[in-house]
């Protein structure tokens, strides 16, 4: 029908050519059913039962030298549709030449207004020497949990802390409600460890982009996280924090410092690895902060005594909210911002972090099952609601030994997905290998760009955050793209920081505290 009603013979053409791609999606769906069912294979090893399927250089990425990290082989149809998650080298040379360009324009002082970097300088411009003791607490906010930690550096260093949860309403409520809640849970802590004597140092590790205008006063730019409390952009959230506390009247606290989690990484790292100079999360979010040199920092309106430098929190998560990475995202990118808290805002975190690897990961099968190329073109409810694929299951779907698809059958059936094929599940494989392979890239290169700015020898970069803890390739992945990225010469190394929201906050504090003594 649609063939006779095409206008003229270009538009017949096309018509027939979907056809026929149709017709192909098919028949590569039913042969590779047929391949999982048919015993065909059955004595053979996993890999030679791959063999018919897809080919080695069939599932090689566009970019040979990091195509051995793809371990499952697709469908070619299904190769073809993920293919627009995967970046060249030179797409990631442009990201970093571009990153570069935007952190210049946020540390410039006539760029920075309309900057989306905003490379807030910290105060913090001294690192810890190991030598940093004494008892500290801290305040953690940043997630779905909020912590209150009680930490000891010295000889003898230990931490004790308690999770509390921040409830959904509280994270899309009032400022009050929010900074209520923090302060009955710093309360009821102080009051179970019987600290209520003791005016303890505290550090704050506050996670979203906020202007510094001292070590202890930091202005809320704007949430992020899927946080969105009435009336505190724009504010001071250690005054918040303090009128909380005044409100409730029964606890005395001594706030000495105020930090991103970025910082807290960093400098928990550097505590015991002199060269750690750059402080990277990939978790919930996604953000690093770097040691610059002061004369790079034109927005500096602090001291200009020694040392001449000032760690940079630099928020690259809204990277990109200028359109400078639009010639990278795809649909799944717009989608998935388009259905956020905070559309237009922190593009380049919505292609790394863990609050929506999953998502991409989940709108990915979705077309593909509509296209007929997953489960025989049956989804399930589960799967058709939003945030239903948790970014933990592409980690567990990636620890599967190659070829053996344990965790990826439980996912599926947890998914509705009874009677997923050998096929579908080495198909859902690669999607998930597609997504976190890009956001291992992009991390990365926003790793090397920092790096060529820092131009030392030798630096250690302390990471942190869910994705790097436990996604199995993670690391690896980032290692080997940041090596292709840097320039000639370089040496760096990867280290995962412990902690850094809790101890880093309470060196942040001992830093503080030695600098004005
Ligand atoms: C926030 C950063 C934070 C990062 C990691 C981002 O959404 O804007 O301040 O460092 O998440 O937690």
């Amino acid at each position: 029908m649609e063939i006779v009603a095409a206008a003229d013979s270009d538009e017949r053409g096309l018509t027939l050519l979907r056809v026929v791609s149709q017709l192909q999606r098919v028949i590569v769906y039913l042969h590779s059913f047929a391949c999982d069912r048919g015993h065909l294979w059955s004595t053979q090893s996993a890999d030679a039962r791959r063999t018919p399927i897809m080919s080695d250089e069939q599932i090689c990425k566009k970019d040979d030298d990091v195509s051995r990290y793809f371990t499952s082989p697709p469908a070619p149809l299904v190769k073809e549709i993920c293919e627009e998650l995967i970046l060249s080298q030179e797409n990631l040379k442009e990201v970093c030449d571009v990153l570069h360009e935007e952190l210049n324009k946020g540390l410039g002082k006539d760029t920075n207004p309309e900057a989306p970097i905003k490379c807030f300088p910290t105060y913090v411009r001294e690192l810890p020497n190991g030598k940093e003791k004494g008892r500290f607490l801290a305040l953690d906010l940043g997630g779905t949990n909020f912590r209150v930690l009680l930490i000891q550096l010295g000889e003898e260093c230990s931490m004790d802390s308690r999770i509390y949860a921040v409830p959904q309403p509280i994270m899309v409520g009032s400022g009050d409600g929010l900074f209520d809640h923090i302060a009955d849970c710093l309360a009821s802590f102080i009051k179970e460890r019987d600290l209520g004597e003791e005016l303890l140092p505290l550090g704050f590790t506050f996670s979203f982009p906020c202007k510094q205008e001292g070590l202890t006063k930091a202005r809320l730019a704007r949430w992020t996280k899927g946080f969105k409390c009435a009336g505190v952009e724009g504010r001071d959230v250690v005054e918040l924090l303090k009128a909380a506390i005044a409100r409730r009247g029964d606890v005395k606290i001594k706030i000495c410092a105020v930090l991103n989690d970025t910082t807290g990484t960093l400098m928990s790292c550097a505590w015991k690895n002199h060269n750690c100079r750059i402080g990277l999360i990939v978790g919930t979010g996604t953000n690093a902060c770097y040691m610059e040199k002061l004369e790079k920092v034109e927005l500096w309106d602090g001291e200009l005594d020694e040392p001449h430098q000032v760690i940079i929190n630099t928020e690259w998560g809204a990277f990109g909210d200028n359109g400078c990475l639009d010639f990278i995202r795809t649909e799944y990118d717009n989608n998935i911002d388009r259905e956020s808290i905070n559309p237009g805002r922190q593009l380049y975190e919505k292609m790394i972090s863990g609050m929506y690897m999953g998502e991409i990961a989940r709108q990915v099968i979705i077309r593909l099952v509509a296209e007929g190329l997953l489960f025989g073109g049956q989804s399930s409810e589960i799967l058709e609601e939003k945030g239903s694929f948790f970014t933990k299951y592409i980690s567990e779907i990636e620890s599967d030994k190659d070829g053996d698809y344990n965790n990826c059958r439980v996912i599926l059936e947890e998914l509705g997905l009874n009677s997923a094929t050998d096929t579908d599940c080495a198909n859902v494989r690669h999607v998930c290998e597609c997504v976190s392979r890009r956001a291992a890239y992009l991390a990365a290169s926003g790793v090397a760009v920092l790096l060529n700015r820092i131009q030392e020898e030798s630096v250690t970069v302390a990471v942190d955050g869910s994705v790097y803890r436990f996604h199995p390739h993670f690391h690896n992945l980032m290692t080997e793209q940041i090596s292709q990225l840097i320039k000639p010469g370089m040496k760096f190394s990867l280290m995962l920081s412990e902690d850094g929201s809790g101890r880093g906050a309470a060196l942040v504090a001992a830093v503080a505290s030695r600098s004005s003594r």
